[in-house]
């Protein structure tokens, strides 16, 4: 009996001592960081440049591109430093460029086709801001990549086929990766940017602009 009751006590003490701290805890534990940078990732021609420009204009902020610095520290195109280097000097450059990028903030980061690629770049990635991967259907991508000749892994006899093989091949690498994902097959651009805006103001923590 006195066992049962001193029970009974021990329970309404724990009971006490959880719904006092826990809550008290919870209160005082610390808001999760927000996200400093867009970074956007995907396949080839899925808009990560031209989207990636047009949501940095929007939200006043800088846009940066990995292929870009790439090119602008190595003074040399894609296609020649694959061609003259191989692709792993190329995937080392881009995780050198990527890990390089860790300070900055209020950027839209636009990143090539295949960052995802080493396992090391996925959690710099998810450090360095909101992850969005843009997709489309394959049909949508190759109609894009194939008006340039700028990407050195679709010379191949049918880039339409290495095309569709490397994006299924990267997709769970690119979901495991993002945040957020679109599909923009069926969006008009000015859709596309309305959904990605509302996703960055959240994300942000930033204000909707006044209607
Ligand atoms: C690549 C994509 C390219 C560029 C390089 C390799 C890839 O960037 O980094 O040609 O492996 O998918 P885009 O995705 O901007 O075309």
């Amino acid at each position: 009996m006195l066992s049962t009751a001193k029970g009974k006590g021990q329970i309404l003490l724990a009971l006490f001592f959880t719904s006092t701290f826990i809550p008290s805890l919870l209160t005082f534990s610390p808001m999760p960081a927000t996200h400093k940078n867009l970074v956007l990732i995907g396949p080839m021609g899925s808009g990560k440049s031209s989207i990636g420009q047009a949501l940095a204009a929007s939200l006043q902020f800088s846009f940066t591109d990995t292929d870009s610095l790439i090119t602008t520290s190595l003074q040399s195109p894609i296609t020649q430093i694959f061609a003259e280097h191989g692709e792993p000097f190329f995937r080392k450059t881009e995780s050198a460029t990527l890990a390089s990028l860790s300070p900055i903030s209020h950027s839209v980061i636009s990143t090539g086709g295949g960052i995802i690629l080493l396992p090391e770049n996925r959690p710099l990635l998810q450090n360095l801001g909101f992850v969005i991967f843009l997709t489309a259907s394959d049909d949508t991508l190759f109609s894009r990549v194939s008006r340039n000749q700028n990407r050195p892994l679709l010379q191949t006899e049918n880039p339409r086929a290495t095309m569709a093989a490397i994006t299924a091949a990267r997709l769970p690498l690119y979901s495991a990766t993002a945040h957020f994902t679109l599909d923009t097959t069926s969006l008009s651009r000015t859709r596309t940017l309305s959904i990605l805006l509302d996703e960055a103001q959240r994300a942000l923590a930033l204000t909707p602009p006044n209607p």
